[in-house]
């Protein structure tokens, strides 16, 4: 039966109802018109979904593609439809369907927090006491706020325990676990696996873009820092991506649509992806920069594209090491940074080490995924906003 025989119009409080063949619209009162699929509308249905877990039950495939709507009522609060089959009838609240639409004119501004930065950020980095946000939610939202915002901040005071930064990042989540284990430690050792591990500099980067996803949020806390030599640095990674967007749109394509080798190998491991360098979503916002001089294995592009791509990412480079982006920070024991490592590159000046010298440099660090991350905020936000 078509449903056109069931076509009509309800005006319900100063509100419409036009059921179509294959969706519903609804004119509300501040005149918008909203449009809802009935596939979409079935698979909504509050039946579907179990009482205590809000999680869905409701299996789509039950149900034929063509399903519709043979009948739609508003009262005040709700929307109640019958279906074409299965003699089912599905209620909905209007106040739940007006915030879930989908047309046009519904569409959500982009709510993102991200604020991108240069150098000014050393004269207004958000700092927290450790004592501060071991003991007060409060302090703990607005410190996860900052961070999100800015994808960098300092803790002050961090006992100098072993403890000190997994008590940190505790306070958020649990620990993503890596190759490196679920702490490391970042100090000059003999044979060393990584270029962390020595006193070299550490040119500016993103830790393990050859992981399918690399950890979200790092914590690096400083333990001691007396060599010479050995200051932090770090740069906006999306702010230098909006300048190269801007500057040279043609090598942003290009680092966003080209795949690339990413590897980490050692004696128990050899862990690769192949990924673009510039990850965007389906708006063209930024979702992360996989920039590591270090990990980035052999290009392997098609040879049509090879210069393009090399010129592209060496401009990409320039602008990473460009003074406007780079800060750079000596830590003191007891110091805590924690950054968006899928945004924000740290690196470090070399130091000295080794016989002959009498500074040692100790650096503590782990990871929190960013969901992780985002779901302490969420549900501190029930409490806090
Ligand atoms: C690392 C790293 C920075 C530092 O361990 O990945 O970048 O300051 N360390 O030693
Ligand atoms: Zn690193």
């Amino acid at each position: 039966m078509s449903s056109l025989a069931q076509k009509g119009q309800f005006d319900v409080s100063a509100k419409e109802l036009n059921l179509s063949d294959r969706s519903l619209e609804i004119r509300w009162s501040d005149g918008k018109v909203a449009t809802f699929h009935y596939l979409w509308l079935r698979d909504n249905c509050t039946s579907g979904f179990h009482p205590s877990t809000q999680e869905r039950l409701f299996n789509l495939t039950t149900v034929s593609p063509d399903i519709y709507a043979t009948e739609g009522n508003f009262d005040q609060t709700t929307l109640s439809i019958s279906w074409s089959e299965e003699a089912h009838k599905s209620t909905y609240q209007l106040q739940w369907l007006y915030e879930n639409a989908y047309s046009p004119n519904f569409k959500k501004p982009n709510t993102s927090v991200i604020v991108p930065w240069g150098t000014e950020i050393l004269n207004d980095m958000y700092e927290v006491e450790y004592n501060d946000l071991m003991q007060d939610d409060l302090a703990l939202f607005n410190w996860l706020k900052a961070v999100q915002k800015s994808g960098i901040s300092y803790v002050r005071n961090v006992p100098c325990t072993d403890e000190g930064v997994t008590d940190v990042a505790n306070r958020i989540s649990f620990l993503r676990q890596t190759n490196f284990g679920t702490v490391f430690d970042v100090q000059s050792k003999p044979n060393p696996i990584n270029n962390a591990y020595t006193s070299e500099a550490l040119p500016l980067h993103i830790d393990l873009i050859n992981q399918e996803t690399p950890p979200g949020y790092q914590f690096l806390h400083c333990l001691m820092n007396d060599s010479l030599g050995g200051e932090s640095t770090y740069a906006d990674g999306f702010k230098i991506i909006d300048e190269l967007r801007k500057t040279d749109p043609k090598a942003f394509h290009l680092l966003t649509t080209v795949t690339v080798p990413m590897r980490f190998h050692d004696f128990e491991t050899d862990i690769r992806t192949r990924k673009t360098i510039i990850n965007v979503d389906e708006n063209d916002q930024l979702i992360e920069l996989r920039y590591s001089p270090h990990l980035v294995d052999t290009f392997d592009m098609d040879e049509k594209i090879m210069d393009r791509f090399y010129l592209a990412f060496r401009k990409l480079m320039v602008l990473i090491n460009d003074p406007r982006f780079v800060v750079s920070v000596k830590m003191t024991p007891g110091d805590l940074c924690i950054f968006d490592n899928r945004r924000v590159m740290h690196g470090r000046n070399s130091y000295e080490a080794g016989d002959g010298y009498s500074g040692v440099r100790h650096l503590r660090g782990c990871y929190v995924d960013r969901s992780d991350f985002e779901s302490r905020l969420r549900v501190l936000a029930r409490t806090y906003s």
